[in-house]
């Protein structure tokens, strides 16, 4: 060997003995939390789980307070701390359900899902939980318990308002947004309540059955997309029975087809007291049981004593299970708080109440209301108005802070009577009467009546803004509110409201109705006379800006509708099809895949209002589809026209239909939508991509999904109801 590579070779070794040397040094003074961060995700999580007792890893698994499961403080593992959900962030309960008041828990209210899912628009459904997130954030809340998915099935289920939509595609594209909103900010949404609580009655009885090709087509697709595009980290169980199964305790739902099919990483947290049997939750992939029994209240707090508290550790113990089963459990909820950052102590504060926030609540509300019906009366001009009246108890009654657990105590919460109020200033009277009273038993009032009668006779605009609301906490039974736990009893208005509607229509023929609430009610007995009728939900804390705001044209209404609005309850598949349950505790869902308009559709039933309806101030013209299809991506192409005077927002709908399939199939179903924003007179130009998913059904006795060759017809319209282009296409 030459003198020079000798030297070479020396050299070579002392640097590289140095660099190793000092890199050891450095590692024996990183702290702890330092090398912990240079761990991948699952060594952090085998770290902590390696030190942890049985005992310990029980105290995770279950609630330790009526919001948190258990930490283990010895570790530094905090309690995962959770919060209602879903249109804004709960008030605090302390940690019994004894109200802390003297706490800053006021926060932005969202508008509630339906509001969410009738602007058609995923944008909004992100910037929505950014907002929630931000704000869980703010107040240490590590989950929100939302986004609610359950398929609107049943005008009469009483929690129909905290959910999106009729139809499958519409809830997982609204979903993903969300979700990514909300963890974007570090706190884990809760995609909720897996699956088929569709009814409120009996929730923690009912036995729900659908055959497969329903589970698949039209219940779990919401979920499968929270799950595989939102990437969402914490999944609810719901209440009731899947096939003779709690869902709590369904190795079929959480097992094979959550954690196993869709590939579910995240934790699985029971709804609130959704567990009845410790063994059943265990041994299958229910990772949390939550709740508060409500003897509780008596015997005292001892969370222990849950289902899945220190019974598992006695299981364990005597070997009836396997500690792997516990650690696999405690392994998720670890890895949950690590991609939430709940470890990392320079995590960034969330925001609280801001402009921005108040903002985004009012972006939402005025792309949610659908103008229904309109002959020629709206939007109103203020010039022409010297005195407007304004009847029914909706125009000043706040509605954010009941209806059950999604309730919120709102920062504020504009009324439309109060928005009204902010457009008009003082150049215009406004006139209010009740019309009708909110209250138990509250029926016609003839006073009431007469009063508001002689108010809209007078005017030069009259108003009723009327409907739902989130009912009284201690009158579950009696009457159709919007509200958890409880069914509506019917699809009529609560307090008589169409005897005094039709007086009011009778007396002024111009009035204008809005309709507050979470879904249809029954307008027979008065919507022929009505030339405006405004679906306006529970549209949140800035909804009575956005209404005057769509009332007086300053906002064109965009907002269509996410579920049909049947004209009578019979004509609702959930009661044409099946029966509502009764005693016998089972909801078969007979009806099959023929929800909403897939039903009102293909057995040809004429709705009040089409799934997908709601008009515009302006005029569309949709022209020049052409459909291409290449390796079995079919690409659509239309242009776009606003041929109105103003500026406004379209919805386009893409609808397809199998020509010749060997199953029945409905008559059309949503395979894509796109919302554009125009101004008068101009176009544009839309591409869409239709995948093979598109075409194909979910075949029960394959078990699996099979797109036919043949002919499909496409249907390119402004609602359900209203095609405006048609093209086909053939695999
Ligand atoms: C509801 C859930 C809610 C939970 C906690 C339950 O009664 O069904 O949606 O998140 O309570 O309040």
């Amino acid at each position: 060997m030459k003198l020079k590579s000798i030297f070479f070779w020396i050299t070579f070794l002392m640097v590289h003995t140095f660099l190793l040397s000092s890199c050891q040094t450095a590692e024996k003074n990183d702290t702890k939390e330092e090398s912990m961060k240079k761990l991948s995700l699952d060594e952090k999580v085998e770290a902590l789980l390696s030190q942890m007792t049985l005992e310990e890893k029980v105290n995770m698994i279950h609630a330790s307070s009526s919001f948190t499961s258990g930490g283990v403080e010895r570790l530094g593992i905090p309690e995962l701390t959770m919060s209602d959900g879903p249109h804004g962030v709960r008030h605090e309960h302390g940690r019994d359900w004894e109200k802390d008041s003297n706490v800053a828990d006021s926060s932005t209210y969202l508008p509630v899902g339906t509001a969410l899912a009738a602007t058609w628009n995923p944008d909004l459904g992100y910037k929505f939980g950014t907002v929630l997130g931000s704000e869980a954030k703010f107040r240490g809340k590590d989950v929100i318990l939302g986004p609610g998915l359950n398929i609107i099935r049943d005008p009469l289920n009483g929690r129909n308002f905290e959910y999106l939509t009729e139809d499958p595609y519409l809830n997982s594209r609204m979903v993903v947004g969300y979700i990514k909103g909300i963890q974007e900010q570090g706190v884990a949404a809760c995609a909720k309540h897996y699956i088929a609580n569709s009814l409120e009655y009996e929730r923690q009885k009912v036995n729900v059955l659908m055959s497969d090709r329903a589970f698949r087509e039209i219940y779990l697709p919401g979920f499968k997309a929270a799950v595989q595009e939102g990437k969402v980290l914490t999944i609810m169980s719901a209440y009731n029975k899947f096939r003779g199964v709690y869902c709590s305790h369904s190795g079929y739902l959480l097992d094979d087809v959550l954690k196993g099919e869709l590939g579910f990483d995240g934790v699985v947290i029971s709804d609130w007291n959704a567990v009845k049997n410790t063994m059943e939750a265990v041994t299958v992939g229910l990772d949390i049981e939550m709740g508060t029994d409500l003897t509780m209240f008596e015997t005292g707090f001892d969370y222990g004593k849950f289902h899945m508290g220190d019974t598992v550790v006695t299981l364990v113990k005597n070997k009836v299970i396997d500690e792997s089963l516990v650690d696999q459990k405690v392994r998720r909820i670890l890895s949950v708080m690590h991609r939430i950052d709940k470890f990392d102590e320079t995590k960034k504060q969330g925001a609280y109440n801001t402009k921005e926030h108040q903002q985004i609540a009012r972006e939402i509300a005025d792309e949610a209301i659908v103008l229904l019906k309109n002959e020629g009366v709206l939007p109103l001009k203020k010039e022409n108005i010297k005195k407007i009246s304004i009847v029914g108890a909706n125009a000043t009654h706040k509605h954010a802070g009941a209806g059950g657990s999604s309730q919120v105590k709102a920062f504020y919460e504009i009324t439309p009577l109060a928005g009204l109020q902010n457009l008009l200033g003082d150049d215009v009277t406004i006139e209010h009467s009740q019309g009708y009273e909110i209250g138990k038993e509250s029926k016609a009032n003839q006073k009431l009546i007469n009063e508001a009668v002689k108010s809209v006779k007078g005017a030069d605009a009259a108003i009723y803004i009327g409907g739902g609301f989130h009912g009284f906490s201690d009158d579950w039974n009696d009457n159709s509110y919007d509200a958890e736990d409880h069914d509506k009893v019917n699809m009529m208005m609560p307090f008589d409201q169409d005897e005094l509607l039709k007086a009011v229509l009778n007396a002024n023929p111009n009035t204008i109705v809005v309709l507050m609430g979470g879904g249809p009610v029954d307008m027979r007995a008065w919507s022929k006379d009505a030339k405006a009728i405004v679906q306006a939900w529970y549209a949140g804390m800035e909804g009575g800006n956005a209404l005057a705001s769509v009332l007086f044209g300053e906002t064109n209404p965009s907002g269509k509708l996410p579920m049909t609005f049947p004209a009578k309850l019979e004509d609702s598949p959930a009661h044409a099809l099946a029966k509502y349950p009764d005693e016998s505790l089972v909801i078969d869902h007979k009806e099959d895949i023929f929800v909403g308009y897939r039903y009102f559709d293909t057995y040809k039933v004429e709705p009040a209002f089409a799934f997908g309806h709601g008009l515009s101030y302006t005029t569309f013209e949709y022209k020049d589809l052409k459909v291409d299809k290449k390796d079995n991506v079919v690409t659509l192409s239309l242009e776009v026209i606003n041929t109105g005077q103003r500026k406004g927002a379209e919805v386009v709908q893409v609808y397809v239909k199998d020509e010749e399939s060997s199953l029945k199939r409905p008559e059309k179903e949503l395979k894509a939508f796109k919302k554009v924003f125009l101004e008068a007179g101009d176009s544009t130009t839309i591409k869409i991509e239709l995948k093979e998913d598109a075409f194909s059904y979910y075949d029960d006795t394959q078990k699996k999904w099979v797109l036919e060759s043949g002919k499909y017809t496409i249907e390119v319209g402004s609602s359900s109801r209203d095609i405006r282009l048609i093209g086909e296409v053939e695999f």
